[in-house]
């Protein structure tokens, strides 16, 4: 599996994302889209933006009955995009269900991607709200073996759960993993960060960075340092 950084594009509007692009004139970063965009600028947005020749990594978190989510993702396979994800709690067949509506025609798909637990979920939260007693790191686990066997690619997880994802089920599935922050930086909301070299160290194999990239002066030099770091 490949390694790469890839931007979250965590802005409202058009203008604000493509200005922010436009100042990439040499590499063309794996991006993500995520909900704040795609509901501000809809399908168009990631049309113009794979024009422009970026990988996208579709972050919509899909979580509803099996034959709604199947023909949702027959919409995004359309959308051309390279990754995309949904919420293991939705069950194995839903996630079934999720992988026939992404498979095009001649067979080819997005990598698919499950959220297990929220790393904003703490265990006290998910035994009070979710009814869940189970330590939280098992619960993580117990997911991404269902997102396995159901036959999706990989999972959404911190760096730190990435070597016992690959342990649990197989170093082909892949590792998608936010909170990454570099060594001298603000930590901001995130709660457990790692370094991109870390994250490297650990068997990460895509890390997701937003704001140490998008809110810094230089962005370019941020993302070099940032691949530099994490792919060597
Ligand atoms: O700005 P920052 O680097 O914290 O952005 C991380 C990105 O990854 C955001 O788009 C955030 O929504 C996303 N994310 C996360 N933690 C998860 C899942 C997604 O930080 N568990």
């Amino acid at each position: 599996m490949g390694k790469d950084v890839i931007i979250a594009l965590d802005f409202d509007s058009r203008e604000k994302t493509l200005s922010f692009l436009d100042r990439f004139t040499e590499e063309k970063p794996f991006v993500k889209i995520g909900m704040e965009l795609y509901y501000a600028e809809g399908p168009s947005i990631v049309r113009e933006i794979k024009s422009r020749g970026h990988k996208i990594f579709l972050d919509l978190k899909l979580h509803d009955i099996p034959n709604t989510v199947k023909k949702s993702m027959a919409v995004l396979a359309g959308l051309d995009v390279d990754m995309t994800n949904l919420h293991a709690a939705g069950t194995k067949a839903m996630m079934e269900a999720a992988l026939e509506g992404l498979t095009r025609p001649d067979g080819t798909r997005p990598l698919l991607i499950a959220v297990t637990q929220l790393t904003s979920t703490s265990q006290e939260r998910m035994e009070a709200d979710l009814l869940i007693d189970k330590p939280l790191d098992q619960v993580v686990m117990h997911y991404a073996k269902c997102a396995a066997e159901a036959g999706l690619a990989g999972v959404v997880c911190s760096p730190l759960e990435a070597g016992k994802v690959h342990e649990v089920c197989g170093k082909d599935f892949v590792t998608v993993t936010p909170g990454v922050r570099f060594a001298d930086g603000d930590v901001g909301d995130q709660v457990r960060v790692t370094t991109p070299a870390r994250a490297k160290e650990l068997g990460s194999d895509y890390i997701v960075v937003g704001r140490p990239i998008t809110q810094t002066a230089d962005p370019v030099a941020a993302y070099r340092r940032c691949t530099g770091e994490f792919v060597g």
